[in-house]
């Protein structure tokens, strides 16, 4: 098993870090979307990790041939697809395996979706079901809800769909199978999530409309799409344990480049800032979604409550209960059942963790309770599997020392974080 130790830091820090992981929801959009159009896709900065690669090598399976000269990687997609002899693994990815469902449910043929264990005990019925629905035939242990999945795809039908959940995989899931029916479907969510779906289809032709009272019109395509011609920005949520390393370390300052200022994205900075944390967005560019950098300073934090908006910080949970831990003050985080189902449970990965590290709090269904002004205490952090558990309690070990254990699921979404890293010192 793959172990982590993170000495603490012996003085401040001011660097540019321009090598963060790309997005990771991106990357997975690219590889699925460039198979909807009759030419070529050339994707820069495409995101090497374990997560994006298996739904690379999913699309390589389904009939693209890929070509990667090491840094653009183009993706010739097959006339049709075809019916791959083999399963698809998506290793630890939700959003592989629930936008690959929604994708696979409009094509004639038989496909088994798996992963690894983690993916393999996660809820997949939130999408299995409207996807039944409509006419795709799912199956999978649990009546359908646990994978492996057997979807046999073929004709779908429209939709009306009010999702119970904001999620963005829910979401793509079910746009993915409209755009293949005949007719207009509509799906609604009470918050926005991540809209990258919308965004990158418009741009490749597609007509997906967010109207005023948040129905989602999905019109069928017409024709094949226009290819992706896209570098890949850098993860704002990869790039948030670097906001939160200098937000905690006196006297410190990173600049992050390239981050997507996507709205939908970046809430976890604006909870941040709100703490205290001095931040400035510089924004540089416009393709497919609003990019630029992200500046984040020291500066004394003060505890907060993140009630509203989760679908917008879900991800940076973890890493914000270390800033949480160390400010003045409690910090509440609730309405966030969701994090029980990440790639861990990550409410008792997280207050466990800080048990260990000797942080006070409560545990609630839908979240917890930091109480703060803790001085973290050097500790052996279990992964859980869970990359931005890894991730974030090595981010805490910059102020006091840590061990993580089972660290290898880093290199699902950011394989060069320890290098970086190594680069505070
Ligand atoms: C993602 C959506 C979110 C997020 C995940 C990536 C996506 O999941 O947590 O890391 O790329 O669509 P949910 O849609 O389940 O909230």
């Amino acid at each position: 098993m793959q172990k982590l130790n993170i000495s603490p830091l012996s003085k401040p820090f001011d660097i540019v870090i321009n090598n963060i992981a790309s997005d990771k929801s991106i990357s997975h959009r690219c590889a699925m979307f460039s198979l909807f159009s009759d030419k070529p896709s050339t994707i820069k900065n495409y995101l090497r990790g374990e997560d994006t690669m298996d739904s690379l090598r999913i699309a390589q399976k389904l009939g693209a041939i890929i070509e990667d000269d090491g840094t653009i990687i183009k993706i010739t997609p097959p006339l049709t697809l075809t019916e791959p002899d083999d399963i698809l693994d998506c290793g630890n990815a939700g959003t592989g395996m629930r936008l690959y469902a929604g994708l696979l449910s409009g094509i004639e043929g038989s496909f088994v979706l798996t992963g690894d264990k983690y993916l393999r005990s996660r809820p997949m019925k939130r999408v299995a079901n409207p996807l039944r629905d409509i006419g795709a035939k799912i199956d999978g242990r649990e009546d359908g809800n646990k994978a492996p999945l057997h979807i046999r795809g073929g004709k779908l039908k429209s939709f009306k769909y009010h999702s119970p959940i904001d999620s963005a995989q829910v979401k793509s899931a079910l746009i993915l199978a409209g755009i293949q029916s005949d007719e207009i479907s509509y799906y609604k969510e009470d918050l926005l999530s991540r809209d990258h779906t919308e965004r990158m289809l418009n741009g490749m032709g597609a007509s997906i409309i967010t109207n005023k009272d948040g129905w989602i019109e999905i019109n069928p395509l017409k024709e094949k799409l226009k290819p992706l011609n896209i570098t890949v920005p850098t993860d704002p949520s990869s790039a948030f344990f670097f906001a939160v390393a200098a937000a905690i370390t006196p006297n410190s300052k990173v600049t992050l480049k390239n981050v997507t200022l996507n709205p939908t994205r970046i809430e976890a900075y604006k909870v941040l800032e709100q703490m205290g944390a001095k931040i400035t967005y510089n924004k540089t560019n416009d393709v497919y979604e609003p990019i630029g950098d992200i500046i984040v300073e020291h500066a004394k934090l003060n505890g907060v409550t993140v009630d509203k908006n989760i679908a917008w910080l879900i991800d940076e949970l973890p890493a914000l209960s270390i800033a949480m831990s160390i400010a003045n003050g409690k910090s509440i985080v609730k309405n966030a059942k969701e994090l029980r189902v990440k790639e861990s449970d990550r409410i008792t990965a997280v207050v466990e963790s800080l048990k260990l590290c000797g942080v006070k709090y409560t545990e609630q269904e839908d979240g917890y309770e930091i109480m703060g002004n803790s001085t973290l205490q050097k500790a052996i952090i279990n992964s859980h599997g869970d990359h931005r558990i890894a991730m974030s309690f090595a981010v805490a070990g910059l102020l006091c020392g840590m061990e993580i254990q089972d660290s290898q699921c880093i290199e699902t979404s950011f394989p060069n974080f320890n290098e970086i890293l190594d680069t505070l010192k």
